[in-house]
């Protein structure tokens, strides 16, 4: 039994750090995949309101059908939402989710992690009723500002949960099922903006909006089942409840031998990482997630910049070119008659592609999918590239770039679309855990908004007029990903959270996939002889845990 100094059973064995799993366990952590809906719901339905008729003349008074707002028509504004009202309604989401996934960092570790989750949802209903009930610019960009801080909380802290909460084994697949709930939410976006534009009421842009309160519904229920993760108990110093949910999560009794044994790994590390990363006030708390300088592999500010910068490359990919800008990228290039089923082809290869992962993230392993994954869209990058600079008018050419381009998606959605959000769970220790994983996320949310921002003056033909040309920019981007992934990005798959954090000590990233686990934090820690972890540790953990 833990607590009041009684030890752990403990192993030194690095084989039996994790508990047995049930069918039902499995299935608990997998619900909380659900959360990426909310994440791709949110970034694909809006560009489909604002091109809507009903919700352009409501905002802007200009009426369809007037000659003077037609192509080439005399006024050259044309039938849209002025260029700054539209960037201010997209972007205020992204600034909202921004600081939303910091501060959500610092409520998990308060409040913990599923009750954050659940206040985000919250938050962001409270949003999406002001934009469901919104006529004017004010009340609707206070409504995306309020909903993108719940879909901050959300989006940083889910990845966090079920990281912490899956079994070793199925960590990645589980955290891909979050991956493939976004290419869902973005699918549903589109199906729902493409079956309401023609409304002539305002159900047109309200549907879409009020229907992402479901979504936060859904999830903020099916978390009220769920237990709280173990490795915030432990955080806070709450031994006990931690066996109670530990116990639940893996379908096993509380105080049976396996939760013991895998309870009694996570104290050890902490305890470990306790006594490297001082402890203190909450600016201290902050700091420490950029201590340890540059020069050591292992150090907290080189775990938190890994992470931050992998959120950023995933960006560079480029991918989001495709699904805010496809439609008229794909209208630009001529000879296309339906855009939007161009549109909604993609979206398809993305939501298809993605289970994919669930099985090579474990079988090959998240290194060898980023460094692959991202060798794939640089050829087809280039390839689109070099084929519109080369022969873009061609009907011929045009399909081949269109089915570069869906084999480019396939290759994201793959690889780095569940790949990043897999390791930046993963690489950070428990005392820094909840903020590095949401300074990641804002990292997401803040490369999401600048190339949203950057992008229409590269392509619009006023502008850059890029055309094809800019693949090229993707392409090269992607290189950039390439050498990143080989250079930097460690193997994960297979290792405890624990076991993370001791390989990242002891190897490089590109030997880590040979790295095998040769003791445990317990042993090293003090392991008893009658085989229990040493009970000053569990005291330590419990004491310092109460004043975080
Ligand atoms: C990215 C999003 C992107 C989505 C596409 C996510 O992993 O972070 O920016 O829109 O994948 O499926």
């Amino acid at each position: 039994m833990p607590g009041g100094g009684v030890g752990l059973i403990a192993t030194a064995d690095t084989a039996r750090i994790e508990a047995p799993v049930t069918l039902k366990a499995y299935l608990m952590c997998a619900f909380a995949a659900f959360g990426g809906i909310f994440f791709g719901y949110d970034s694909g339905y809006i560009s489909g309101v604002l091109g809507m008729d009903y919700f352009i003349t409501l905002y802007t008074g200009k009426d369809p059908n007037n000659p003077a707002y037609a192509k080439n028509g005399s006024d050259p504004s044309g039938f849209a939402l002025p260029s700054w009202q539209k960037s201010l309604i997209v972007s205020i989401l992204s600034a909202g989710t921004f600081f939303g996934a910091l501060m959500a960092g610092d409520l998990a570790d308060f409040i913990g992690r599923r009750t954050t989750i659940i206040v985000g949802c919250i938050v962001f209903i409270i949003g999406v009723i002001l934009q469901t009930a919104s006529s004017s610019y004010g009340l609707l960009v206070a409504g995306r500002l309020i909903a993108g801080f719940g879909i901050g909380f959300v989006s940083a802290i889910i990845i966090l949960y079920m990281s912490e909460i899956a079994p070793k084994k199925v960590r990645g697949a589980i955290v891909s099922g979050y991956q493939f709930c976004i290419t869902i939410g973005l699918l549903l976006a589109s199906c729902v903006d493409y079956g309401t534009q023609s409304y002539t009421n305002s159900g047109a842009y309200r549907i879409p909006m009020a229907l992402q309160m479901l979504w936060a519904m859904i999830l903020a229920a099916g978390l009220f089942f769920l237990p709280e993760s173990p490795r915030y108990f432990v955080k806070r110093g709450k031994i006990d409840r931690a066996a109670d949910v530990l116990g639940r999560l893996r379908g096993q009794p509380r105080d049976s031998e396996f939760i013991q044994t895998e309870l009694a790994e996570i104290v050890a590390n902490h305890e470990y990482e306790l006594q490297v990363i001082p402890q203190g006030s909450y600016f201290q708390s902050w700091a420490n997630c950029f201590t340890g300088g540059l020069s050591h592999q292992k150090s907290n500010l080189r775990r938190t910049i890994l992470g931050t910068s992998l959120q950023m490359m995933q960006q560079w990919t480029g991918i989001n070119f495709i699904f805010y800008f496809g439609t008229t990228f794909f209208e630009q290039l001529g000879t296309i008659s339906n855009p939007f089923l161009i549109g909604l082809i993609t979206t398809l290869v993305n939501v298809c592609s993605t289970p994919i992962s669930f099985y090579t993230i474990e079988r090959f392993g998240r290194r060898t999918l980023l460094v692959w994954g991202a060798l794939g869209m640089l050829i087809c990058e280039f390839i689109v590239a070099i084929a519109g600079t080369v022969d873009g008018s061609n009907p011929a050419t045009v399909r081949a770039e269109i089915a570069f381009i869906c084999i480019y998606i396939f290759f994201f959605a793959s690889t780095w679309g569940p790949g990043a959000w897999v390791v930046i769970g993963e690489i950070y220790p428990l005392p820094i855990r909840s903020r590095g994983v949401a300074l990641s996320t804002a990292s997401n949310w803040l490369w999401n908004c600048i190339i949203a921002v950057i992008t229409p003056y590269m392509v619009d033909t006023d502008k850059g007029n890029l055309g094809a040309k800019v693949f090229f920019v993707w392409g090269a981007l992607c290189v950039c990903c390439f050498l990143y992934a080989y250079i930097l990005i460690p193997e994960t798959k297979g290792l405890s959270l624990e076991q993370v954090d001791r390989m990242m000590e002891e190897t490089t990233p590109r030997n880590s996939a040979k790295w095998v686990p040769h003791s445990t934090f317990a042993a090293e820690m003090g392991l008893t002889d009658k085989g229990t972890l040493a009970p000053e540790i569990v005291e330590d953990v419990e004491r310092r845990g109460s004043v975080v």
